[in-house]
């Protein structure tokens, strides 16, 4: 593609040349011809007033001589026409001259001069006559010299001319592939941006109109760069937001059509006569009470997470002190540990901390980490619960822990532990009666009040859950920063 604006540049060129050199040598021609014409015309005619004062008969006489000596044709001819001597011909075999233009003009008694093609020596001549004693005296002379002389002036110059052109089509040639070669890379790299390579970028040279160009297009490839990035960005933030919709409602429906079909299936079989069997129904009114509580529990849990995400969750924010948030918290649960023979041990934070939160989800985060702390410790273990403060000037906070020395969890589930119906071993919670959102609700919560959470934990040792609350007011009710969750699984 670039060498042809090269080409075109030099054949346009070599164009002007061209015409140059023609418009040079028509000029020059035309020019060095008429003057070279004007002297010998004027030549012929001062030689020819000089041989004027020779008397007819001599001129006629001695026509070869004087002829010689004047460097030219001579012709004498009377005053009708009759050609009385000349130089180079027979004057018996010419033809009557009577007409010849130079000839009428000498004996209107000017200076006549014509140039014509002579028939009788075949050539180009110019002619040059006047009037002497009453005859004419004509001298000629060959324009062939004339063409010679002029056509090797025509040479010099127009040689001289178009040598005084190359330097000029050097720099032309020059500059052209200069050009050439920057919109060479324009093309390439446009070439680039139309084939969807927008990460390329072109090296600019000089703050001419081609580098300017140049960084614009490289900022045009900059910005489609960024346009593309964000909608991938964005394409697959909407891909992942259906996924989780698509795993969260297939998860769902799974969830209540465990319960409802065992609820159903011993209904049915209770209909179907088990009720009046003393040895069965009271055990199989039992499993629908406890999937009815589940289907319960599920809903509930399912109704608090639309609420944080949707932040219809009405949060009432005030200042409390974290030691009796716990203290209370492990009053509750005391019953259910006791009865599992666990023992829980509260480890305070300093007194008089405070943390700014909404008291009620802060029960029922601790209540859903204790709950599984104590889910998954065999008896005879122990739960710590406390707090300590996190003393950073630009996020002053306190972090809440609940350990145990249960079961542990596997380092690979770890990171997936806080998402929506996540369950290490599957059966194993569902048969404690759990549905896996648990800690999915102890994350938004925790968000929510502008926390965070996380997990520490060894497999067969026991595991720590973390979650932080700020010990300031940060504002979250009054600039709506309590943020959705709705893209977090
Ligand atoms: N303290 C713990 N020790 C060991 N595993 C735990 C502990 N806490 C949670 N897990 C694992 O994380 C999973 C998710 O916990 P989560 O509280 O969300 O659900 P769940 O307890 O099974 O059911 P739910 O709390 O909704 O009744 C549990 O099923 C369990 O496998
Ligand atoms: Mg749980």
């Amino acid at each position: 593609m670039a060498p042809r604006i090269f080409l075109k540049l030099i054949l346009a060129l070599l164009g002007v040349l061209g015409i140059t050199l023609l418009a040079v040598d028509f000029l020059a021609a035309r020019g060095t011809r008429a003057g070279y014409i004007e002297d010998t015309r004027q030549g012929l005619a001062e030689k020819c007033r000089m041989l004027a004062l020779h008397s007819p008969d001599e001129l006629v006489r001695s026509c070869h001589l004087l002829a010689q000596a004047a460097g030219a044709r001579l012709t004498v001819v009377a005053p009708d026409g009759r050609v009385l001597a000349d130089s180079e011909a027979d004057p018996l075999r010419m033809e009557n001259h009577r007409l010849r233009p130079e000839l009428v003009q000498a004996w209107s008694g000017a200076t006549g001069s014509s140039v014509r093609h002579s028939a009788t020596l075949n050539r180009d001549l110019l002619y040059v006559a006047v009037a002497a004693n009453g005859n004419a005296i004509r001298l000629a002379r060959p324009l062939d010299r004339i063409n010679a002389n002029v056509l090797s002036i025509r040479r010099r110059v127009v040689a001289s001319t178009a040598f005084a052109f190359l330097p000029f089509l050097a720099l032309a040639a020059l500059f052209s592939r200069y050009f050439s070669r920057r919109l060479g890379a324009i093309i390439e790299y446009t070439g680039k941006l139309a084939a969807g390579n927008f990460h390329a970028r072109l090296q600019t040279e000089g703050r001419d109109e081609l580098g300017i160009l140049s960084d614009r297009l490289n900022e045009t490839g900059e910005k489609l760069e960024k346009v593309i990035l964000e909608l991938q960005r964005e394409q697959s933030e909407m891909e992942k937001l259906e996924r989780v919709r698509k795993d969260f409602v297939i998860n769902v429906s799974h969830e209540l059509r465990t319960p409802l079909a065992s609820i159903q299936g011993y209904t049915d079989t209770l209909l179907d006569g088990a009720l009046h069997d003393p040895d069965h129904n009271v055990r199989f009114l039992t499993i629908i009470k406890q999937n009815a509580e589940r289907l319960g529990r599920l809903t509930a849990d399912l109704l608090t997470l639309s609420r944080i995400e949707l932040k219809t969750q009405k949060f009432q924010f005030a200042g409390y002190y974290v030691n009796s948030l716990l203290r209370q918290n492990v009053e509750s649960m005391q019953p259910l540990a006791d009865k599992k023979r666990v023992s829980i041990v509260i480890e305070p934070a300093p007194p008089d901390t405070e943390v700014f939160c909404d008291s009620e989800a802060v029960h029922q985060i601790l209540s859903n980490l204790m709950d599984n702390a104590l889910k998954y410790t065999p008896e005879g273990g122990k739960i710590y619960v406390g707090a300590v403060l996190i003393d950073d000037p630009r996020n002053e906070r306190v972090e809440i822990h609940v350990r145990d020395t249960g079961i542990g969890i596997p380092e690979q589930e770890l990171p997936r532990l806080f998402e929506r119906f996540y369950r290490v071993d599957k059966a194993r919670s569902r048969e404690l009666g759990g549905t896996g959102l648990g800690l999915a609700i102890v994350k938004h919560l925790a968000r929510a009040q502008g926390g965070e959470v996380r997990v520490e934990s060894v497999l067969n040792q026991g595991s720590t859950f973390f979650f932080t609350l700020p010990v300031h007011d940060l504002g979250l009710l009054e600039t709506g920063a309590v943020q959705s969750e709705l893209t977090t699984p």
